[in-house]
């Protein structure tokens, strides 16, 4: 692991780790990133190599299970997957309910209502309360982890049609993931490409070594709260327009440009003091350019040559990111184009709404939760760590009636 610059603030305890930066929380062998040099390993192969190479099931294997898998452990794989996308019918009535609010405050209340219902986290959860995890629980950890894989994508669908007043349409078994999810969100079988850039885009998001919301759901799983509960922890974290909430920022911004040569005024006043932070641009981690932005960049060039640069999102994008390579601000503090940059464009392309970009976020990166989770559990300590109390002590208690 390559550290970054670090942010301290002091305080009368010692020194702060302000935001947590650069603070070890474990060992992990899931995913490392280089931040210096721009590189990200899952697993230890590169991002470049499975971004090519791969299907978002063959990494979503690799990520839980530690190791490329022989075409029989993917196949039987692929088709655990499809066999567990469909969802408890009071899951599809809460999403019934939350058809008009924001998909990811559907998505939090979709994923616990799943593990209310699921029968092998009421087991895991009663082992874990007793101290047992054994490989019997283990196993059932994994079961239940593939099971959060396929529904996750299957409560995002659901929510987009619901939300249109359409009829959820039932997943289908003989689809890949990113196919599937496709053909559930638009009622049709998905065009070649259009399926390339789902899974490469699941395949780029599908972890990311231990960003807010992937401690979100380690801190609650820390506690032996249930897996389902964890990701809905992760998914309440993902949310914010600071991780996850990023990508429908970029293309909101965007679009209100409207227009390249309106891009040099915008990131220039994300340069003023008090100004609005330039969505897509910064990263705790990468003081490089984001590998992922590259290969979606790329991806979004070959897509726009194909079928156009619609509402003219390529060449905004490019315009913004030539100011910000050349401007001083940014070079100084080396800020660079992150995944969200082009990561809103390709679902853009697609036709997927940008109410709906985190929920992918949240379709790809179940995947790492759990994984991350996993390795957690196998090493289990509950997160408590402390706080610098810098408030008085012992004031005299005055009662209500003598207050002034
Ligand atoms: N636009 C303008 N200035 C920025 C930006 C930006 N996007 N990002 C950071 N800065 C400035 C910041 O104001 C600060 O300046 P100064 O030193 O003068 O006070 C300096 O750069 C350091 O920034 P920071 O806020 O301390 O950095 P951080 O590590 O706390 O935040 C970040 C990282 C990603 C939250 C931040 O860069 C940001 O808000 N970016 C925009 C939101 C975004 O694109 N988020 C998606 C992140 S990638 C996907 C993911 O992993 O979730």
């Amino acid at each position: 692991m390559q550290r970054a610059s670090k942010r301290k603030m002091s305080s009368p305890c010692g020194e702060i780790a302000h935001g947590l930066e650069d603070v070890l929380i474990k060992t992990t062998s899931i995913s490392d990133i280089d931040g210096e040099r721009g590189i990200l390993w899952y697993r230890g192969y590169r991002i470049e190599d499975l971004a090519r190479n791969s299907t978002y099931e063959e990494v979503a294997y690799l990520l839980l299970y530690g190791k490329l898998p022989t075409r029989g452990e993917l196949d039987e794989f692929t088709s655990r997957l499809a066999k567990n996308r469909d969802l408890n019918p009071a899951t599809v009535e809460v999403l019934k309910n939350l058809a008009y609010a924001h998909p990811m405050f559907a998505a939090e209340a979709a994923i616990a209502t799943e593990g209310a219902f699921d029968d092998d986290n009421r087991k895991l959860s009663e082992s874990l309360r007793t101290g047992k995890y054994g490989d019997e629980e283990k196993a059932l950890a994994y079961r239940i982890a593939e099971k959060l894989v396929a529904k996750m994508a299957t409560i995002v669908a659901y929510h987009y049609r619901l939300s249109r007043g359409l009829e959820p349409v039932r997943p289908r078994e003989d689809l890949p993931h990113a196919a599937n999810f496709l053909y559930l969100m638009f009622g049709k079988m998905p065009e070649r490409l259009a399926v390339r850039g789902l899974d490469l885009y699941l395949i780029l998001h599908a972890d990311h070594e231990v960003p807010a919301s992937t401690l979100a759901a380690q801190v609650v799983a820390s506690t032996l709260s249930d897996l389902y509960s964890s990701i809905a922890a992760a998914v309440a974290a993902l949310k914010g327009p600071l991780h996850g909430g990023a990508n429908e920022a970029v293309v909101r911004t965007y679009l209100e440009i409207g227009d390249p040569s309106r891009a040099k005024s915008i990131v220039e006043a994300a340069t003023k003091p008090g100004g609005p932070k330039l969505m897509g641009v910064g990263h705790r981690v990468y003081k490089a350019y984001d590998p992922r932005a590259r290969i979606l960049k790329d991806f979004a060039r070959d897509y726009m040559t194909k079928y156009g640069d619609r509402d003219n999102l390529f060449a905004i994008a490019v315009a913004i990111e030539q100011e910000v390579l050349s401007l001083p601000y940014f070079r100084q503090r080396r800020l660079y184009p992150n995944v969200d940059f082009w990561s809103g464009i390709v679902l853009y392309y697609l036709g997927i709404p940008y109410e709906y970009y985190t929920p992918l976020f949240a379709v790809s990166r179940v995947v790492g939760w759990v994984a991350h989770i996993l390795e957690y559990w196998d090493n289990n300590r509950i997160f408590r760590p402390r706080a610098c109390y810098v408030g008085p002590h012992d004031l005299k208690y005055v009662p209500i009636n003598e207050r002034a």
